[in-house]
Protein backbone atom coordinates (compact mmCIF):
# COMPACT_ATOMS: atom_id res chain seq x y z
CA UNK A 1 0.00 0.00 0.00
CA UNK A 2 1.31 3.08 -1.02
CA UNK A 3 1.44 6.24 1.07
CA UNK A 4 -1.56 8.69 -0.16
CA UNK A 5 -0.99 12.09 -0.26
CA UNK A 6 -3.02 13.83 2.72
CA UNK A 7 -3.48 10.22 4.39
CA UNK A 8 -6.06 9.97 1.40
CA UNK A 9 -8.92 12.87 2.45
CA UNK A 10 -9.90 12.37 -1.35
CA UNK A 11 -11.38 8.83 -1.16
CA UNK A 12 -12.91 9.60 2.51
CA UNK A 13 -14.09 12.39 1.24
CA UNK A 14 -16.33 10.68 -1.48
CA UNK A 15 -17.35 7.80 0.86
CA UNK A 16 -18.18 10.09 3.63
CA UNK A 17 -19.01 13.58 2.73
CA UNK A 18 -19.71 13.89 -0.78
CA UNK A 19 -23.14 14.41 -1.70
CA UNK A 20 -25.01 11.70 -2.59
CA UNK A 21 -25.88 12.58 -6.07
CA UNK A 22 -22.10 13.23 -7.06
CA UNK A 23 -21.37 9.85 -5.29
CA UNK A 24 -24.51 8.04 -7.49
CA UNK A 25 -22.65 9.95 -10.59
CA UNK A 26 -19.46 8.25 -10.16
CA UNK A 27 -20.47 4.80 -9.11
CA UNK A 28 -22.26 4.39 -12.04
CA UNK A 29 -20.40 5.27 -14.51
CA UNK A 30 -19.47 3.14 -17.23
CA UNK A 31 -16.21 2.86 -18.98
CA UNK A 32 -16.58 5.76 -22.20
CA UNK A 33 -19.25 7.31 -20.58
CA UNK A 34 -19.07 11.38 -19.86
CA UNK A 35 -18.82 11.87 -15.66
CA UNK A 36 -20.75 15.17 -16.03
CA UNK A 37 -24.37 16.34 -15.70
CA UNK A 38 -24.13 19.36 -17.74
CA UNK A 39 -22.53 17.69 -20.77
CA UNK A 40 -23.84 18.01 -24.26
CA UNK A 41 -22.60 14.45 -25.03
CA UNK A 42 -23.21 11.03 -23.35
CA UNK A 43 -19.80 9.48 -24.86
CA UNK A 44 -16.42 10.73 -25.23
CA UNK A 45 -14.70 11.02 -28.47
CA UNK A 46 -12.68 7.90 -29.41
CA UNK A 47 -8.81 7.91 -29.48
CA UNK A 48 -8.56 7.79 -33.13
CA UNK A 49 -10.95 10.61 -33.96
CA UNK A 50 -9.53 12.45 -31.20
CA UNK A 51 -5.68 11.89 -32.50
CA UNK A 52 -6.52 13.22 -36.18
CA UNK A 53 -8.23 15.98 -34.86
CA UNK A 54 -5.78 17.27 -32.92
CA UNK A 55 -2.99 16.34 -35.37
CA UNK A 56 -4.64 18.61 -38.30
CA UNK A 57 -4.50 21.19 -35.27
CA UNK A 58 -1.19 20.82 -34.05
CA UNK A 59 0.02 21.63 -38.05
CA UNK A 60 -2.23 24.48 -37.91
CA UNK A 61 -0.67 25.65 -34.36
CA UNK A 62 3.14 25.18 -36.29
CA UNK A 63 1.75 27.26 -38.87
CA UNK A 64 0.29 29.97 -36.38
CA UNK A 65 3.68 30.06 -34.39
CA UNK A 66 5.56 30.85 -38.09
CA UNK A 67 3.26 33.66 -38.39
CA UNK A 68 3.98 35.09 -34.92
CA UNK A 69 7.76 34.71 -34.96
CA UNK A 70 7.85 36.46 -38.78
CA UNK A 71 5.70 39.03 -38.09
CA UNK A 72 6.55 39.92 -34.39
CA UNK A 73 3.15 39.38 -32.99
CA UNK A 74 2.36 38.99 -29.40
CA UNK A 75 0.05 36.58 -28.02
CA UNK A 76 -1.10 36.19 -24.28
CA UNK A 77 -3.37 32.85 -23.50
CA UNK A 78 -4.97 32.91 -19.98
CA UNK A 79 -6.39 29.28 -18.73
CA UNK A 80 -8.20 29.60 -16.23
CA UNK A 81 -10.66 26.96 -14.23
CA UNK A 82 -11.26 25.34 -10.79
CA UNK A 83 -8.92 22.45 -9.82
CA UNK A 84 -8.87 19.62 -12.23
CA UNK A 85 -10.65 21.64 -15.00
CA UNK A 86 -7.93 20.21 -17.47
CA UNK A 87 -5.71 23.85 -17.42
CA UNK A 88 -2.27 21.64 -17.82
CA UNK A 89 -3.07 19.04 -20.34
CA UNK A 90 -5.22 21.61 -22.59
CA UNK A 91 -1.62 23.95 -22.29
CA UNK A 92 0.59 20.55 -23.04
CA UNK A 93 -1.36 20.02 -26.60
CA UNK A 94 -1.32 23.59 -27.53
CA UNK A 95 2.74 23.64 -26.89
CA UNK A 96 3.35 20.04 -27.79
CA UNK A 97 4.63 20.71 -31.11
CA UNK A 98 5.88 23.73 -30.61
CA UNK A 99 8.73 25.73 -30.44
CA UNK A 100 9.53 26.11 -27.16
CA UNK A 101 11.27 29.51 -27.82
CA UNK A 102 8.55 31.57 -28.10
CA UNK A 103 6.03 29.21 -26.82
CA UNK A 104 6.42 29.80 -22.95
CA UNK A 105 4.74 28.55 -20.03
CA UNK A 106 3.95 30.90 -17.58
CA UNK A 107 2.46 29.27 -14.21
CA UNK A 108 3.37 30.79 -11.12
CA UNK A 109 3.12 30.06 -7.56
CA UNK A 110 2.15 32.06 -4.25
CA UNK A 111 3.28 35.47 -4.08
CA UNK A 112 6.76 36.12 -1.94
CA UNK A 113 6.95 38.43 0.26
CA UNK A 114 8.31 40.62 -2.02
CA UNK A 115 5.48 40.07 -4.79
CA UNK A 116 2.77 40.40 -2.12
CA UNK A 117 3.64 44.03 -1.60
CA UNK A 118 3.56 45.20 -4.87
CA UNK A 119 1.02 46.08 -7.15
CA UNK A 120 -1.19 43.14 -7.73
CA UNK A 121 -0.72 43.03 -11.18
CA UNK A 122 3.15 43.39 -11.51
CA UNK A 123 4.62 39.95 -11.07
CA UNK A 124 2.38 38.86 -14.29
CA UNK A 125 3.76 41.70 -16.25
CA UNK A 126 7.38 40.61 -17.08
CA UNK A 127 5.75 37.40 -17.88
CA UNK A 128 3.97 38.98 -20.81
CA UNK A 129 4.75 38.25 -24.22
CA UNK A 130 7.43 39.77 -26.48
CA UNK A 131 7.56 40.19 -30.21
CA UNK A 132 7.38 36.98 -31.75
CA UNK A 133 6.18 35.12 -28.76
CA UNK A 134 3.02 33.08 -27.46
CA UNK A 135 2.63 33.13 -23.43
CA UNK A 136 0.10 30.36 -21.84
CA UNK A 137 -0.73 31.42 -18.48
CA UNK A 138 -1.10 28.51 -16.21
CA UNK A 139 -3.58 30.25 -13.81
CA UNK A 140 -3.36 34.16 -13.52
CA UNK A 141 -3.94 37.45 -12.41
CA UNK A 142 -8.21 35.39 -11.99
CA UNK A 143 -6.03 34.21 -8.82
CA UNK A 144 -7.54 37.39 -7.10
CA UNK A 145 -11.34 36.73 -8.17
CA UNK A 146 -11.64 32.88 -7.40
CA UNK A 147 -9.26 31.25 -5.29
CA UNK A 148 -8.01 34.21 -3.13
CA UNK A 149 -11.75 35.33 -2.36
CA UNK A 150 -12.80 31.33 -1.42
CA UNK A 151 -9.28 30.65 0.77
CA UNK A 152 -9.46 35.04 1.71
CA UNK A 153 -6.15 35.35 1.03
CA UNK A 154 -6.82 38.63 0.28
CA UNK A 155 -9.47 41.41 2.06
CA UNK A 156 -12.12 42.47 -0.05
CA UNK A 157 -11.09 45.81 -0.61
CA UNK A 158 -8.58 44.62 -2.57
CA UNK A 159 -11.06 42.44 -4.45
CA UNK A 160 -13.47 45.58 -5.11
CA UNK A 161 -10.00 47.30 -6.45
CA UNK A 162 -9.02 44.39 -8.02
CA UNK A 163 -12.40 44.41 -10.27
CA UNK A 164 -12.29 48.01 -10.98
CA UNK A 165 -8.47 47.37 -12.69
CA UNK A 166 -8.58 44.12 -14.32
CA UNK A 167 -10.83 45.40 -17.46
CA UNK A 168 -8.84 48.11 -18.06
CA UNK A 169 -5.79 46.17 -17.31
CA UNK A 170 -6.72 44.10 -20.29
CA UNK A 171 -8.08 46.74 -22.11
CA UNK A 172 -4.08 48.15 -21.60
CA UNK A 173 -3.12 44.78 -23.10
CA UNK A 174 -5.62 45.08 -26.40
CA UNK A 175 -4.36 48.67 -26.99
CA UNK A 176 -0.74 47.31 -27.14
CA UNK A 177 -1.54 45.16 -29.84
CA UNK A 178 -1.01 41.73 -28.05
CA UNK A 179 -3.81 39.35 -28.81
CA UNK A 180 -5.44 38.08 -25.19
CA UNK A 181 -7.20 34.90 -25.09
CA UNK A 182 -8.92 34.00 -21.93
CA UNK A 183 -10.32 30.42 -21.66
CA UNK A 184 -12.36 29.20 -19.02
CA UNK A 185 -12.35 25.60 -18.68
CA UNK A 186 -15.66 24.55 -16.79
CA UNK A 187 -16.05 21.08 -14.68
CA UNK A 188 -18.57 19.16 -12.75
CA UNK A 189 -18.35 18.22 -9.68
CA UNK A 190 -18.21 14.73 -10.01
CA UNK A 191 -15.81 14.77 -13.04
CA UNK A 192 -13.60 16.98 -10.71
CA UNK A 193 -13.88 14.81 -7.18
CA UNK A 194 -13.04 11.50 -9.63
CA UNK A 195 -10.09 13.24 -11.35
CA UNK A 196 -8.68 13.73 -7.66
CA UNK A 197 -9.16 10.74 -6.96
CA UNK A 198 -7.13 9.58 -9.99
CA UNK A 199 -4.46 12.06 -8.92
CA UNK A 200 -4.61 10.41 -5.58
CA UNK A 201 -3.78 6.97 -6.22
CA UNK A 202 -1.38 7.88 -9.39
CA UNK A 203 2.19 8.19 -8.37
CA UNK A 204 2.86 10.55 -11.69
CA UNK A 205 -0.56 12.74 -10.92
CA UNK A 206 -0.27 13.04 -6.81
CA UNK A 207 2.11 16.21 -7.09
CA UNK A 208 -0.99 17.89 -9.05
CA UNK A 209 -2.51 17.56 -5.90
CA UNK A 210 -2.93 20.49 -3.11
CA UNK A 211 -4.21 21.03 0.36
CA UNK A 212 -5.91 23.66 -1.66
CA UNK A 213 -7.59 21.09 -3.29
CA UNK A 214 -8.24 18.82 -1.03
CA UNK A 215 -10.12 21.70 1.40
CA UNK A 216 -11.47 23.19 -2.33
CA UNK A 217 -14.10 19.90 -1.91
CA UNK A 218 -15.96 21.41 0.55
CA UNK A 219 -16.08 25.06 -0.92
CA UNK A 220 -17.61 24.28 -4.02
CA UNK A 221 -20.58 26.29 -3.61
CA UNK A 222 -18.18 29.86 -2.87
CA UNK A 223 -16.23 28.54 -5.87
CA UNK A 224 -19.13 29.02 -8.17
CA UNK A 225 -20.49 32.16 -6.30
CA UNK A 226 -16.75 33.76 -7.13
CA UNK A 227 -16.65 32.34 -10.20
CA UNK A 228 -19.60 33.65 -11.72
CA UNK A 229 -18.81 36.75 -9.97
CA UNK A 230 -15.67 37.09 -12.12
CA UNK A 231 -16.78 36.03 -15.23
CA UNK A 232 -19.76 38.15 -15.23
CA UNK A 233 -17.73 41.47 -14.52
CA UNK A 234 -14.57 40.15 -16.96
CA UNK A 235 -16.61 39.46 -19.47
CA UNK A 236 -15.98 42.61 -21.81
CA UNK A 237 -15.91 42.73 -25.53
CA UNK A 238 -12.32 43.20 -26.89
CA UNK A 239 -11.37 40.83 -24.31
CA UNK A 240 -14.42 37.67 -23.57
CA UNK A 241 -13.72 34.39 -22.02
CA UNK A 242 -13.97 31.21 -23.73
CA UNK A 243 -15.83 28.91 -21.63
CA UNK A 244 -14.95 25.35 -22.23
CA UNK A 245 -17.01 22.45 -20.70
CA UNK A 246 -13.97 20.11 -20.63
CA UNK A 247 -16.10 16.73 -18.80
CA UNK A 248 -14.52 15.38 -22.03
CA UNK A 249 -11.16 16.62 -22.13
CA UNK A 250 -10.75 15.31 -26.10
CA UNK A 251 -13.35 17.76 -27.21
CA UNK A 252 -12.10 20.09 -24.50
CA UNK A 253 -8.78 20.37 -25.96
CA UNK A 254 -9.60 20.15 -29.63
CA UNK A 255 -12.02 23.09 -29.58
CA UNK A 256 -9.93 25.43 -27.20
CA UNK A 257 -7.54 25.06 -29.96
CA UNK A 258 -9.75 25.65 -32.51
CA UNK A 259 -11.33 28.76 -30.85
CA UNK A 260 -7.80 30.68 -30.21
CA UNK A 261 -6.43 29.62 -34.00
CA UNK A 262 -9.96 30.74 -35.88
CA UNK A 263 -9.39 34.43 -34.44
CA UNK A 264 -5.56 34.54 -35.85
CA UNK A 265 -5.36 35.37 -39.54
CA UNK A 266 -2.02 33.25 -39.92
CA UNK A 267 -0.16 32.76 -43.17
CA UNK A 268 -1.69 29.20 -45.00
CA UNK A 269 -4.20 29.32 -42.50
CA UNK A 270 -6.16 25.87 -43.94
CA UNK A 271 -10.01 26.66 -42.80
CA UNK A 272 -10.88 23.03 -43.55
CA UNK A 273 -8.38 21.29 -41.53
CA UNK A 274 -8.79 23.72 -39.18
CA UNK A 275 -12.64 22.70 -38.62
CA UNK A 276 -15.49 23.97 -36.56
CA UNK A 277 -15.84 25.11 -33.55
CA UNK A 278 -18.29 23.11 -31.33
CA UNK A 279 -20.66 25.81 -29.55
CA UNK A 280 -21.67 23.04 -27.44
CA UNK A 281 -18.35 23.12 -25.90
CA UNK A 282 -16.93 26.29 -26.21
CA UNK A 283 -19.23 29.41 -26.01
CA UNK A 284 -19.33 32.36 -23.25
CA UNK A 285 -19.93 32.93 -19.46
CA UNK A 286 -23.70 31.61 -20.30
CA UNK A 287 -22.58 27.94 -19.58
CA UNK A 288 -21.69 28.67 -16.36
CA UNK A 289 -24.30 31.25 -15.45
P1 LIG B 1 -2.67 24.59 -8.79
O1 LIG B 1 -4.13 24.31 -8.89
O2 LIG B 1 -2.23 25.74 -9.60
O3 LIG B 1 -1.82 23.40 -8.97
P2 LIG B 1 -3.24 25.07 -5.96
O4 LIG B 1 -4.57 24.41 -6.19
O5 LIG B 1 -2.40 24.55 -4.85
O6 LIG B 1 -2.35 25.06 -7.27
O7 LIG B 1 -3.44 26.61 -5.69
C1 LIG B 1 -4.30 27.38 -6.43
C2 LIG B 1 -3.75 28.77 -6.61
O8 LIG B 1 -3.76 29.48 -5.36
C3 LIG B 1 -2.32 28.81 -7.12
O9 LIG B 1 -2.21 29.73 -8.19
C4 LIG B 1 -1.54 29.28 -5.91
O10 LIG B 1 -0.40 30.02 -6.30
C5 LIG B 1 -2.56 30.15 -5.20
N1 LIG B 1 -2.24 30.31 -3.78
C6 LIG B 1 -1.91 29.34 -2.90
N2 LIG B 1 -1.68 29.85 -1.67
C7 LIG B 1 -1.85 31.18 -1.79
C8 LIG B 1 -1.73 32.28 -0.88
N3 LIG B 1 -1.41 32.10 0.41
N4 LIG B 1 -1.99 33.52 -1.35
C9 LIG B 1 -2.33 33.71 -2.64
N5 LIG B 1 -2.44 32.73 -3.54
C10 LIG B 1 -2.20 31.48 -3.14
P1 LIG C 1 -17.31 17.48 -34.48
O1 LIG C 1 -15.89 17.87 -34.73
O2 LIG C 1 -17.63 17.28 -33.03
O3 LIG C 1 -18.29 18.40 -35.14
O4 LIG C 1 -17.52 16.06 -35.11
C1 LIG C 1 -17.26 15.92 -36.48
C2 LIG C 1 -17.22 14.46 -36.88
O5 LIG C 1 -16.69 13.70 -35.80
C3 LIG C 1 -18.56 13.87 -37.20
O6 LIG C 1 -18.54 13.49 -38.54
C4 LIG C 1 -18.72 12.69 -36.28
O7 LIG C 1 -19.13 11.56 -36.98
C5 LIG C 1 -17.33 12.46 -35.75
N1 LIG C 1 -17.37 11.99 -34.36
C6 LIG C 1 -17.92 12.62 -33.32
N2 LIG C 1 -17.80 11.92 -32.19
C7 LIG C 1 -17.15 10.79 -32.53
C8 LIG C 1 -16.70 9.65 -31.81
N3 LIG C 1 -16.94 9.50 -30.51
N4 LIG C 1 -16.06 8.69 -32.48
C9 LIG C 1 -15.82 8.82 -33.77
N5 LIG C 1 -16.20 9.87 -34.51
C10 LIG C 1 -16.86 10.84 -33.91
C1 LIG D 1 -5.42 20.53 -14.48
O1 LIG D 1 -6.15 19.57 -14.67
O2 LIG D 1 -4.35 20.69 -15.08
C2 LIG D 1 -5.87 21.52 -13.50
O3 LIG D 1 -6.76 22.40 -13.99
C3 LIG D 1 -4.79 22.03 -12.61
C4 LIG D 1 -5.19 21.82 -11.16
O4 LIG D 1 -5.69 20.79 -10.78
O5 LIG D 1 -4.99 22.73 -10.36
Amino acid sequence: MTDLPFDGQISRYFREDAPQPVRDEIEGKKKGEILATDSPYAKKWKRAHYDAALEALQIELVKMQAWVRETGQRVAIVFEGRDAAGKGGTIKRFRENLNPRGARLVALGKPTEAEAGQWYFQRYIQHLPTAGEIVFFDRSWYNRGVVEKVFRFCKDEQRDKWFEQVNPFEQMLVDEGIKVFKIWLTVDRAAQLQRFMDRESDPLKQWKLSWIDVEGLKKWDAYTTAIVETLDKTHTDNTPWLVVRSADKRRARVNAIRAVLRQLDYTGKDAKALGEVDDKIVSGPEFIM
